[in-house]
């Protein structure tokens, strides 16, 4: 018999909130800090504000006055024409950018460490990709950016692509050279398309890397509620004015799949946090950037740790890096990142945003400042103390591309069987599995299994990472295509 008096998720959450955990993760309002003005006005109306779309408050699929007027605001402060409020996540916003932009059997460039919100974007929208393999630092086992000579060869072979779609920048802070690859594309009537889901403070510090508006992309989804300060789940598109895709086309893809019930709590906290991005972005991020050079110098005198900064930069593939993305390389530690993400969690209430194989990675933001990094580095260098000596696991995972066999949609309709992890090699993948966070499916529907990719998920099973996509959770048991 269940207990229906039982409120699991309440209770998680309560002891969530008793642990004091300091956030390393999104949402970059951290607690409420790094938003102040919108936590005090949640304490006083966070109920009696939580209403449905009426004429005084405007309605988001069809916006007419004070959504139209906010959205104006934010278009603005991003650089674009138009702005448009996302309150299904970033994952909404990619989606429908792809939807809007290429048609079932168009082919988009991507790359391949694209986050499964775009690889599923082309499951909804039938367009066919044309992976291109990012570079990739090897030291740090860190997919980088694309170079232009990648996309130039990809346009070359694929003179009837019709959009391009960059990450500005990738889950570790390292953009591609936005600019040159936007124009490039845009002289082969290529629209180009930018997954900003890392970079919504871009515009508000000089010191930050290129935003997509200032480099001329068309369209960008920008995770406010992971950078920005607002609340989790909203996010927003912008879109300048171009010869692809219209505002009103935009407007009605976005309609396709929009709640007509939209929170006005999680609208209201885009327009809140929009406002203190424009008044006072520059100096709060100044601020952090000055702290967070200290305590990357201090990290690096840890024994066994490296927090990478512009040094790492190739003027090609990594073009720019955003140094309020803290990730701190491994490489002379006996633990693995994602063992370091579990001792820190465990042992100091410090939740890190993600883990890889020799990295973890710490999302600063609004939030932060000495008081949040002084515990941070302690439990670093106690671990540091601790453990350093050598990397025990010498895996190195950087594998090459599946081959892509069937295009994702119709991998995703597919008939599909169920075989054991064991036996898939060289069968073509029926689901996407992946490490979550970043949600950079390892395999993707619609491509090949080979026994690098396999031995590579059984090192992650075995480290207990967090592997979602497949409908066997325990990954004994994978989809496959065929009867
Ligand atoms: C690069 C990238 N794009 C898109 C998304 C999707 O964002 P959301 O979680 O807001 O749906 C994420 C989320 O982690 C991401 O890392």
């Amino acid at each position: 018999m269940l207990n229906q008096s039982r409120m699991p998720l309440i209770e998680a959450l309560e002891s969530y909130d008793r642990e004091k955990v300091i956030p390393f993760d999104v949402p970059g309002h951290k607690h409420g800090k790094g938003l102040d003005g919108f936590h005090q006005f949640l304490k006083h109306y966070g109920m009696t504000l939580d209403v449905n779309s009426m004429k005084s408050l405007d309605i988001i699929s069809n916006p007419t006055s004070v959504i139209k007027e906010a959205e104006e605001l934010l278009a603005r402060a991003y650089g674009g024409d138009y702005s448009f409020f996302m309150i299904g996540g970033t994952t909404a916003a990619v989606q429908a950018m792809i939807m809007a932009g290429v048609k079932p059997g168009e082919k988009i460039i991507l790359p391949r460490n694209a986050h499964k919100s775009a690889l599923n974007g082309l499951i909804l929208s039938g367009a066919v990709p044309v992976y291109i393999q990012p570079t990739i630092n090897e030291k740090l086992g860190i997919a980088m950016g694309i170079t232009r000579e990648s996309l130039e060869r990809a346009l070359d072979e694929n003179p009837d692509a019709k959009a391009v779609f960059i990450i500005n920048p990738t889950y570790y802070g390292f953009t591609s050279d936005l600019a040159v690859l936007t124009e490039l594309a845009h002289s082969r009537g290529v629209l180009v398309l930018a997954d900003e889901a890392h970079g919504a403070h871009f515009p508000f510090n000089p010191q930050m890397p290129l935003s997509a508006m200032k480099a001329g992309c068309d369209i960008s989804s920008v995770s406010l509620h992971k950078t920005g300060g607002s609340l989790t789940q909203s996010s927003a598109l912008i879109m300048r004015e171009n010869p692809y895709v219209s505002y009103p086309h935009m407007r009605g893809t976005i309609n396709l799949s929009l709640t007509t019930s939209a929170s006005y709590l999680l609208m209201g906290s885009l327009d809140y946090a929009r406002q203190t991005l424009v008044t006072r972005g520059e100096k709060i991020l100044g601020d952090l950037l000055g702290t967070v050079r200290i305590y990357r110098e201090k990290i690096n005198r840890i024994p066994g740790m490296y927090a990478f900064a512009r040094e790492v930069l190739d003027g090609n593939g990594a073009m720019d890096f955003d140094e309020t993305k803290l990730t701190i390389n491994l490489g002379e530690l006996k633990l693995t990142g994602y063992e370091v993400y579990d001792l820190l969690r465990e042992r100091y209430h410090i939740q890190a945003e993600l883990a890889d194989d020799h990295n973890v990675l710490f999302i600063l933001s609004l939030g932060d400042d000495e008081e949040s990094l002084e515990p941070l580095y302690q439990a670093l260098k106690a671990i540091g103390e601790e453990y350093h000596g050598g990397n025990k696991f010498n895996f190195i995972k950087r594998m090459k591309n599946p081959e892509g066999i069937v295009s994702p949609r119709n991998a995703y309709y597919a008939n599909k069987k169920s075989l054991p992890l064991d036996e898939v090699v060289g069968e073509v993948s029926g689901e996407s599995i992946m490490v979550y966070p970043p949600g950079i499916p390892i395999i993707a529907p619609g491509e090949r299994f080979s026994q690098e990719i396999v031995d590579y998920i059984k090192f992650l099973k075995k480290q207990k990472a967090m592997m979602t996509g497949p409908e066997d959770n325990s990954l004994s048991q994978i989809k496959v295509l065929g009867m």
